[in-house]
C-alpha cells in the first residue's frame, strides 16, 4: 500500500493503450466483503479474518451480501522458499493459509490476496511478483484465493508489468469455469497526480481493458483519530473523474468503507456508504468486524442501498451539478428507475431543491412518479410535485439518496460536461456561447446528450453544441445534424470533421485536432453516454 503520489513522466506511457472490453462474467457485480489493511496495517493474522467471519455470518454482513475476505500486505515471510515460492508467516498464520481459505470458503466466502507487482510490497520487506508472476498465480490459487489485490511499489515500468498480468489473467482464467481469480489493479493510483492527469489518464485506459477493478487513487486513511473526511472525498473526487470506464465487469475502486473510522462522524460515514453504493462501488470494509456497533452495521446492511450498488446495470452515478456546497449525481437503474444523490459538502444542515429536469426525467413525467427516501425507506412528500425534489435538513457531510420510479419513465443522460484535469464545467448562455467556468449549478451546465450523440443545455433546450469552423458554440437548428461521439479516451469528438472539443486558456471552446488524452481534450460525460471502447 502507499500513501503519497510517486510522480511519473507521463509521456512513457503515452500512446502506449488500446482499449476492449473486459469480459463482464469474472465479476459481474462490485465486490463486497472485508479487508484488513486500513484497520489494521500490517498488524495481519489468522485471527482477524477467522473472527471477521464469523461475525459476518451472525450480524447480517454476509446476508447483506458481503462475502469476500481479502488479505493484504505482510503475509508472507521475507524469504521465498527453496522452489522460489513466497510462503505465509506461520507466527500470523499458525494453521496456514490453505486451512485458512477452507475455513472461509466453509462459511460460504469467497478469499482474496495481495501482492505486489514490483521487487518489493509496499510494506517493503516482503517479495514482490516480478520476475515470479506465473509461480505466484499459480500458488496463491492453489492455496484458494480467487481475487488478486495487485499493488505497484517497486515498479519500474508500470504499462509493461502489469500489461503482462493482464495477458497472464486472461490466459489463466480461461479454462477455470466460475473460480476465476477477480484482479484488482492498483497501477492507477501511483499516476493520480492532479497536476498532470495524462499518465494516469492511459494508465486507466490500459487498466479497463482488462482486469476487473482499478484501485484508481491514493489509499483511504488507515486507523487513527486524525479526521477522515478529507480523504473520503479525495477518493470522491478521483471517482468522478472515472465515469466513462465502468461498465459490468469493470468497477472503478475508491478503497475501503472505513465504517469504525474514529476520525468520521456518523454522518461522514453513512455519506460514504451512499457515495459508494451510488457509484456501484466495490463495497469493501475495512474495520474491526465483531466490534462494529448497531448503527454501522444499519448502515452497511441498508438494502435499498445495497440494491442500488448491486443494481444489474451497475452503472456509476455522475455529476448533475457541483457548487459550493452540494453535488448532485444520478444514474439509471436495470427496472428503468433513476437514483438521486445529494451530498451536502458544505458546513452546516442545509435544504435543496433539484428540478426532475437536472436529472434527466422530463416536467411533463413528474405526475407519475414515486419517489423512495431510501434512507427511511419511506415515500416522500416531494411525490408528484411538479418542481422536482427537495431534500430536506441534510446535514454537513451528509448525503440523501432518492430512489424514482414510475410505470414508463423515459431518461436522457443528462449532467454536468467537465474537464477532468481543471474541474471547469462547460456552460451554455443565453447567446449560445459555450465556455468553461467554475461549476456553478446553473442550468447552463446541465447538458444533456440524445442517442444520436446531440448535446444539448437545459437552459437552451432547443440549441445544440456545433462546430462552426472551429469554434464550438450552441445553436438553434443544429440540433439532429450536428453529432458528437464519446471515445474512452474522454475525448468529444465531432462527428462531421472528426475534430476534439477542446478547453482554451481564454474560456472560449474550440474543435482542433485530437491528441493523445491531452488535458484540455478529455472531459467527464452524463452516465448513460454510450462509450465507444473500440
Ligand atoms: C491478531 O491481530 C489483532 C489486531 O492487530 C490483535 O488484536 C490480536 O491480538 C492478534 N492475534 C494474534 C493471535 O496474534
Ligand atoms: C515452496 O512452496 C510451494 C507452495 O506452497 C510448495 O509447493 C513447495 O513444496 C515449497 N517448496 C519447498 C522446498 O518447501
Ligand atoms: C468548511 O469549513 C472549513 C474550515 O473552516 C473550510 O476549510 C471549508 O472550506 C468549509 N467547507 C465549505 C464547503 O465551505
Ligand atoms: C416511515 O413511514 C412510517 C409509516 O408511515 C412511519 O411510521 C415512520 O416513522 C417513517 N420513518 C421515517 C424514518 O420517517
Ligand atoms: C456521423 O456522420 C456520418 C457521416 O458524416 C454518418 O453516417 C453517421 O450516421 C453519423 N453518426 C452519428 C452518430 O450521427
Ligand atoms: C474558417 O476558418 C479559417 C481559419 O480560421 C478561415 O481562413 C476561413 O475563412 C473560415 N471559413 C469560413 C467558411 O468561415
Amino acid at each position: 500500500m502507499r500513501s503519497e503520489t510517486v510522480l511519473i513522466a507521463a509521456a512513457s506511457l503515452l500512446g502506449s493503450c488500446g482499449a476492449a472490453k473486459p469480459d463482464p462474467k469474472t465479476l459481474p457485480l462490485p465486490p463486497m466483503g472485508f479487508n484488513n489493511w486500513a484497520r489494521f496495517m500490517t498488524d495481519i493474522n489468522e485471527t482477524i479474518f477467522v473472527d471477521a467471519a464469523a461475525a459476518m455470518t451472525t450480524n447480517g454482513l454476509q446476508a447483506a451480501g458481503y462475502n469476500r475476505l481479502n488479505l493484504d500486505d505482510a503475509w508472507s515471510l521475507t524469504k521465498r522458499n527453496d522452489t522460489g515460492s513466497m510462503a505465509w508467516d506461520p507466527a500470523k498464520f499458525p494453521k496456514g493459509l490453505i486451512w485458512l481459505t477452507e475455513h472461509l470458503k466453509s462459511l460460504g466466502f469467497i478469499p482474496g490476496i495481495y501482492s505486489d507487482a514490483g521487487t518489493l510490497s509496499c510494506a517493503a520487506l516482503y517479495p514482490g511478483t516480478i520476475d515470479h508472476e506465473r509461480q505466484d498465480l499459480h500458488d496463491f490459487y492453489a492455496w484458494g484465493f480467487e481475487y488478486l489485490k495487485l499493488d505497484g511499489c517497486n515498479v519500474d515500468n508500470f504499462p509493461e508489468v502489469y500489461g503482462f498480468w493482464l495477458d497472464l489473467l486472461a490466459k489463466f482464467n480461461k479454462d477455470k469455469g466460475k473460480k476465476r481469480v477477480v484482479f484488482s489493479n492498483s497501477s492507477p493510483a501511483y499516476y493520480a497526480d492532479p497536476k498532470d492527469l495524462r499518465g494516469w489518464y492511459s494508465i486507466m485506459m490500459q487498466a479497463a481493458a482488462g482486469g476487473q477493478l482499478a484501485r484508481h487513487s491514493y489509499d483511504i486513511i488507515t486507523y487513527s483519530n486524525n479526521p477522515g473526511w478529507n480523504s473520503v472525498m479525495s477518493n470522491y473526487g478521483f471517482n468522478i473523474r472515472t465515469t466513462r470506464f465502468q461498465q459490468p465487469g469493470f468497477f472503478n475502486d475508491p478503497d475501503f468503507l472505513i465504517a469504525d473510522h474514529p476520525g468520521l462522524t456518523l454522518d461522514e460515514k453513512r455519506s460514504q456508504m451512499a457515495l459508494w453504493s451510488s457509484f456501484s462501488a466495490p463495497l469493501i470494509i475495512s474495520a474491526n468486524i465483531p466490534t462494529l456497533t448497531k448503527e454501522e452495521l444499519e448502515f452497511l446492511t441498508n438494502k435499498n442501498l445495497i440494491a442500488v450498488n448491486q443494481d444489474k446495470l451497475v452503472q456509476q452515478a455522475s455529476l448533475v451539478s457541483r457548487e459550493h456546497n452540494w453535488d448532485v449525481l444520478s444514474k439509471s437503474l436495470a427496472n428503468g428507475d433513476r437514483l438521486l444523490t445529494i451530498l451536502n459538502k458544505g458546513n452546516s444542515t442545509g435544504d435543496i431543491t433539484v428540478p426532475w429536469a437536472r436529472i434527466g426525467i422530463s416536467p411533463a413525467d413528474s405526475d407519475k412518479l414515486g419517489v423512495r427516501d431510501l434512507w427511511t425507506g419511506n415515500a416522500t412528500t416531494s411525490k408528484g410535485s411538479s418542481g422536482g425534489i427537495t431534500a430536506k435538513n441534510v446535514p454537513s457531510h451528509g448525503t440523501a439518496v432518492f430512489r424514482i420510479s414510475g410505470g414508463k419513465l423515459k431518461t436522457v443522460p443528462t449532467g454536468i460536461i467537465l474537464n477532468t484535469q481543471t474541474m471547469h464545467c462547460l456552460t451554455d448562455s443565453a447567446s449560445g456561447a459555450a465556455t468553461w467556468a467554475a461549476c456553478d449549478g446553473s442550468d447552463g451546465q446541465t447538458w444533456s446528450i440524445t442517442k444520436s450523440g446531440s448535446v444539448s443545455s437545459i437552459l437552451n433546450p432547443k440549441s445544440c453544441l456545433t462546430n462552426n469552423n472551429g469554434s464550438v458554440s450552441t445553436s438553434k437548428g443544429s440540433c439532429g445534424s450536428s453529432t458528437f461521439t464519446f471515445p474512452v479516451s474522454g475525448n468529444i469528438v465531432d462527428n462531421a470533421s472528426g475534430f476534439c472539443v477542446t478547453e482554451n486558456t481564454d474560456g472560449t471552446t474550440s474543435a482542433t485536432w485530437c491528441g493523445d488524452v491531452e488535458t484540455n481534450q478529455v472531459f467527464g460525460v452524463p452516465v448513460g453516454v454510450e462509450i465507444d471502447y473500440s
